[in-house]
């Protein structure tokens, strides 16, 4: 890997999440990790302990939802240091529940501009910035809810259903033009401070290798950026060994 290769990871949290997983493995690879979220205390502690393991990376306090704070963060990302940008992951989403009959349409239409809007301006900022060197890759982050709604993922499905056919949409437009396009569907409960902090009772009751690995997402993120040509992968999914499908 070249030492001016660039990558930016938007919805980063926690060190031990799928964001934070996924810029640590970058900055070990070599690439200097524009790390995006919307907490500044999340993105800057994360980037500072990548940068004290040796690694290369600026944090970027950026509100995905917010076209000015994407459209900076790739300026950002362009100007900030030497080398070009090889890889963008739109990886925020916010795994709100709730029933359609008492459900505002504020409440929909925020999951909404997390899980879909967001990926829009992510993925058009990376493509505009791609497309005259005709190389790069974009994934997008989905989960179970990409693929089907159950009663309670209401707005939460209709949104990631969206970000997927936004993904289908770039990889047959841009493809052609040297752009690898991807969308990884994480079938399952990952094994980050979300459900081990945020629900231990559902973690426990999971059991050993019950959550999606964290260690094994990132190789696949890093298999798809790696893919020649000649040999893409556009959707991959991803589940333990124990998950019924
Ligand atoms: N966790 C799971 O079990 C699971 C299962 C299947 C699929 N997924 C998918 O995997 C991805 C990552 O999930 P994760 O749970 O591991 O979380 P994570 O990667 O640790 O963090 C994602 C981060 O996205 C950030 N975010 C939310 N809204 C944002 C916005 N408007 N602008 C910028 N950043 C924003 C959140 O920041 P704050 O922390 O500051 O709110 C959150 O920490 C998501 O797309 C999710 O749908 C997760």
């Amino acid at each position: 890997m070249s030492d001016t290769a660039k990558a930016i990871v938007v919805g980063v949290g926690p060190e031990a999440g799928l964001g934070g997983a996924l810029c640590t493995r970058l900055a070990r690879e070599g690439f200097h990790v524009f790390v995006a979220g919307r907490t500044p205390e999340k993105v800057e502690r994360l980037a500072l302990s990548i940068r004290n393991a040796g690694g290369r990376a600026t944090a970027v306090a950026t509100d995905t939802t917010k076209e000015k704070d994407v459209i900076a963060l790739f300026d950002r990302a362009e100007t900030d240091g030497k080398g070009s940008l090889d890889l963008v992951i739109y990886n925020a989403g916010n795994a709100a529940m709730g029933e359609l009959h008492d459900m505002q349409a504020s409440f929909f239409e925020d999951v909404w501009r997390v899980g879909c809007l967001g990926g829009f301006l992510v993925g058009r900022e990376a493509v505009r910035r791609m497309l005259p060197r005709g190389r790069g890759t974009v994934v997008f982050t989905g989960a179970t809810a990409s693929l089907r709604g159950k009663a309670t993922t209401t707005a939460f499905a209709a949104a990631k259903a969206g970000l997927r056919s936004l993904a289908q949409s770039m990889a047959r437009a841009y493809g052609p033009k040297g752009i690898h396009v991807a969308h990884v569907i994480v079938d399952g409960g990952i094994a980050g401070d979300k459900i081990i902090q945020g629900i231990p009772q559902f973690a426990q009751a999971m059991g050993e290798d019950g959550l999606v690995s964290l260690t094994g997402l990132a190789d696949a993120y890093w298999y798809l950026h790696n893919q020649p040509k000649a040999a893409w992968t556009h959707e991959l999914d991803l589940r333990t060994f124990k998950e019924s499908f």
